[in-house]
């Protein structure tokens, strides 16, 4: 049955975080916990898709309206609590038009809520009938959790929260994740009646639960992932749950062919491709969209962010960025590629090179201290140590244009706008300041004194 809204609840501090951003806004795996479960959330495609926003609303909002434009955005009031952000979302999607169906409610602050986990959970609802139905789980240590409150029949009677709870409710072990299916109506009716006599003096939207038993049917639903319903508070625990997905990613990976010796320091995003008998060594980040080809290394301590690695290249102790390392290419170690670079095959940057919008091609050789930018390199050519491109006048970004076969003797100094040909041989130390045309040597004078027996002043 198709889904009339889905109202994720966004409005939270996140005390616990003790962050000057909003919770919802940290990140596992290179996205906010608020992108996750909307992407989640929006591929049950919902009428509508609610964000219930309050502390730090138009940073939220704006975070919200980012991932998708067609949101809408419900601005909670001064009242706190779950119940309360769900009282106020109710109201605007009534006043926008009658809701009739399931609706879909879910906490924003679990990061790892999938669409599998919550297409189980409609599928549930539809078939038992129900009036409303709460996504579980069972956990060894269920601190911190509402409890489950079940009747003899197995429906749910209620659910009480950790303050709330006397010690047989402690005792219980299945919790709430704080996703749910109500039926519209039921859910309009559930909610008035809510008040903040309980220990935090909030509207609990979980009272809900106990109106729409009185009135009807509430069952529950054990997700089969407990990862996938985990609520993160602190940092404790957004650290425990990103090491345990994180884990998970590179298990998949290695069923696939990858190899990654030590996975508890390989970080991998979830957007990531790597094709098969790749090779990830340990200490390394693989970060938004990169890709990596087969038969490459990556690593040891590198850092990917963007970057497409062909077949057989290879990078080590490295940041590489916006970039594309084409096919046998070696990258390191110690090297620092920034934004824009075109590595063509086989070619290499080594030790303590940077570059930035280069392109480097096939074959070319940038083996030692170097700051390339701004640059083309045609094919063949070797660029000596402690070579720069001076691509920056104060004001504008210049280009440097080197052509193929071009040998760069050591300590050039290459001030753009400028252009050297083809087949060239240039001499240690050069300042190339003009074009220089193809096939020929081009040496800049510095004359060097020498003064025989000298000492310095204090030793004289
Ligand atoms: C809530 C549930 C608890 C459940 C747990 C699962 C209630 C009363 N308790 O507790 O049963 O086991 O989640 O993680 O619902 N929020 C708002 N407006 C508010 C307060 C919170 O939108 O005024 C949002 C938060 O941004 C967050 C979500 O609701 O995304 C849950 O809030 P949180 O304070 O973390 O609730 P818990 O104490 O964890
Ligand atoms: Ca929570």
């Amino acid at each position: 049955m198709a889904l009339s809204a889905a109202i994720i609840l966004a409005a939270g501090e996140g005390t616990r975080m003790r962050s000057s951003k909003p919770k919802v806004l940290h990140s596992l795996a290179g996205k906010t916990f608020l992108e996750r479960v909307m992407s989640s959330v929006s591929a049950l495609e919902p009428n509508t898709l609610a964000v219930v926003v309050h502390h730090q609303a138009e940073l939220v909002a704006e975070a919200a309206r980012s991932y998708d434009g067609h949101v809408t955005i419900v601005n909670q009031d001064d009242i706190p609590g779950t119940g309360r952000a769900v009282q106020c979302a109710m109201r605007q999607l009534g006043e926008a038009g009658k809701l009739e169906g399931p609706v879909l409610i879910a906490a924003s602050d679990m990061p790892l809520l999938d669409t599998a986990t919550l297409k189980a959970l409609l599928d549930f609802h539809d078939a038992s009938g129900d009036d409303a139905t709460v996504l579980t789980t069972n956990l060894d240590d269920p601190t911190g959790y509402g409890r489950i409150i079940r009747e003899r029949d197995g429906g749910v009677l209620r659910i009480v929260e950790q303050k709330d709870a006397n010690s047989s409710e402690l005792a219980v072990h299945e919790v709430n994740t704080s996703v749910y299916v109500f039926d519209a109506a039921v859910l309009a009716r559930a909610i008035e009646g809510l008040d903040s006599k309980n220990a935090q003096g909030e509207f609990y939207l979980t009272d809900a639960l106990e109106t729409a038993h009185a009135n009807g049917k509430v069952g529950a639903f054990t997700a089969s992932d407990a990862l996938s319903v985990e609520g993160v508070n602190d940092r404790v625990q957004l650290s425990n749950l990103a090491r345990a997905h994180n884990r998970r990613v590179c298990e998949a990976w290695m069923r696939a062919g990858v190899t990654i010796p030590d996975p508890g320091t390989t970080w991998i995003d979830d957007d990531v491709e790597i094709e098969q008998d790749v090779t990830i060594l340990p200490g390394c980040f693989l970060q938004g969209g990169t890709v990596i080809a087969h038969d490459a290394v990556v690593g040891p301590y590198t850092t990917l962010i963007d970057v497409r690695v062909d077949a057989g290249a290879s990078v080590e102790r490295s940041r590489v960025q916006q970039s594309h390392i084409g096919a046998g290419a070696t990258i390191g170690p110690w090297t620092y590629i920034r934004q824009g670079n075109e590595l063509g095959e086989s070619t290499k940057a080594g030790a303590f090179v940077e570059m930035k919008k280069a392109r480097i091609g096939k074959g070319t050789k940038v083996p030692h201290l170097s700051y390339v930018g701004d640059t083309e390199l045609g094919e063949n050519s070797n660029v000596g140590g402690g070579t720069i491109t001076a691509n920056y006048d104060g004001v504008h970004k210049n280009r440097t244009r080197i052509g193929s076969n071009v040998h760069v003797g050591a300590g050039n100094l290459f001030v753009a706008p400028v252009e050297v040909g083809d087949d060239v041989t240039t001499g240690a130390g050069s300042v190339i300041r003009h074009a220089v045309p193809d096939g020929s040597m081009v040496y800049s004078e510095n004359t060097q004194h020498v003064v025989e027996g000298w000492k310095p002043e204090w030793e004289r």
